[in-house]
């Protein structure tokens, strides 16, 4: 293994070093590159830039893996609940009984809000804003109730918080009163009872609706350097805490082309019912290059096969509709599109293949999710990944993400 590169410049030699991963993944280290040689590397979209060494998740984009601390993800979806991820991913290993159960316990204590002041807050905000942005501001907001509290809660503040946040999120667009946690039942049955509890009615989590849960949670808990998980190093890079990181990740993870694009794909799918069901019109229109449309669910910057979580989850939107007897036209269009669109040499040659957000909506929408409470969804269960690359970057004592860029604006000049 070479443990340097040489390169010449006009004339004089230079040596970089190459640093591998654990799959021998090589970078290299242009650190020194520019007090060295005078040049920076130019990079747009950051297609080919690590930006940090990391050790929570990997992504094999060619062979379509994905690994959360070393275990596969098709592994962690049978054996694993939400609550055991996120120990995982925020610590490094799986844990024991003695200690889930003293962080499932922890997260429970933890499980309140000051529900006064925040929902003095929430009663300002206008009822038709996105529940995206509700969420992110409520966080941000949190952050002023957090600063006596130790680093090792503050993980375990915003995991039990959040799913409040959610709730309330949900609940006042619904016209119906907050409702409190409930310890006595797991992590996802009491985020289902926070949401979806009535008033004067007992509540009964459907097992099948938890367990349903727990596995998309699962399938979006971490994902390497997306966007915004970049965005929540970043900020955590110049010493923003952690609920104002997250609150910025949220915001990041809003976009279609990210997180967003679980509420665009029923849009979508929903428009191909609308408009009679004519796949093969709605293909050609994302392959030509004149129409800003693009197949939503379709395509992702590392994968180039199948994305493992995608097959996963078309297996749980399956699984869920069947037993929940549910009859929905939009699984069985969804699956069409996706034969179709792999029958097409533009989508093949492209290596465009379905994405977590191609099935993740019909999954939420199969559980009474609304449409536009998806990527809340999938901010939920993104959690432990954004708070341990947050946590990480502490760790490594990274310096401050601060890019450079190539200036093509006016030579210096004066006001006349
Ligand atoms: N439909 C049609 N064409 C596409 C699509 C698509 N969904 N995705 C990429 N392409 C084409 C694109 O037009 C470009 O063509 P050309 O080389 O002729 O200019 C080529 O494929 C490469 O696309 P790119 O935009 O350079 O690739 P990227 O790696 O920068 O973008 C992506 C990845 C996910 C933003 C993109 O595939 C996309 O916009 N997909 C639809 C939105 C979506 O489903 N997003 C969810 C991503 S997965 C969840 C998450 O982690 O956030």
């Amino acid at each position: 293994m070479c443990s340097f590169v040489n390169f010449n410049i006009n004339g004089s030699h230079y040596k970089l070093p190459v640093i591998y991963g654990t799959f021998y993944e090589k970078a290299i280290n242009i650190s020194k590159l520019r007090e060295s040689t005078g040049l920076i590397t130019f990079d747009p979209g950051l297609k080919n830039t690590g930006i940090t060494k990391s050790s929570i998740s990997f992504i094999d984009g060619e062979k379509g893996e994905l690994l959360y601390r070393g275990y596969p993800i098709e592994q962690i979806i049978n054996q694993c609940s939400f609550i055991e991820t996120s120990y995982l991913i925020l610590n490094g290993e799986l844990p024991n009984t003695a200690q889930l159960k003293s962080f499932s316990e922890k997260v429970k204590k933890f499980s309140f809000i000051h529900h006064k002041d925040i929902n003095k807050i929430l009663d300002n905000i206008p009822v038709f804003y996105h529940p995206m942005g509700i969420l992110s501001s409520l966080t941000y907001i949190l952050d002023a109730f957090m600063n006596s509290i130790q680093e090792e809660d503050l993980y375990l503040h915003l995991l039990a918080k959040l799913p409040i946040l959610a709730a309330l999120t949900y609940r006042k667009r619904m016209g119906l009163p907050p409702v409190c946690a409930d310890p006595y039942l797991d992590y996802t049955s009491n985020l289902l009872k926070m949401f979806f509890s009535v008033p004067n009615k007992s509540y009964e989590p459907n097992p099948i609706i938890s367990d349903t849960l727990n596995k998309i949670l699962i399938l979006h808990a971490d994902h390497e350097q997306n966007c915004s998980t970049t965005t929540v190093r970043l900020l955590g890079s110049v010493h923003v805490g952690l609920f104002s990181s997250i609150s910025a990740g949220m915001s990041a993870l809003w976009g279609k082309l990210h997180g967003g694009a679980n509420q665009a794909v029923i849009e979508m799918l929903e428009d191909i019912l609308k408009s009679g069901g004519n796949i093969k019109k709605w293909i050609e229109k994302a392959k030509n290059k004149k129409d800003p449309f693009r197949l939503m669910g379709f395509g992702h910057r590392i994968y180039k096969n199948f994305d493992p979580r995608a097959k996963i989850a078309k297996k749980v939107a399956e699984n869920v509709i069947q037993k929940l007897g549910i009859s929905d036209p939009i699984l069985k269009l969804a699956k069409n599109v996706e034969k179709k669109a792999l029958q097409d040499s533009y989508f093949l040659e492209k290596k465009l293949y379905p994405n977590i957000d191609f099935y993740s909506g019909i999954i939420y929408q199969a559980i009474g999710i609304p449409k536009d409470m998806f990527t809340v969804m999938f901010a939920l269960g993104r959690l432990p990944g954004w708070m341990a690359h947050w946590k990480e970057m502490k760790l490594n004592k990274e310096p401050i993400g601060r890019p450079r860029q190539v200036y093509t604006g006016y030579k210096k000049r004066n006001i006349k």
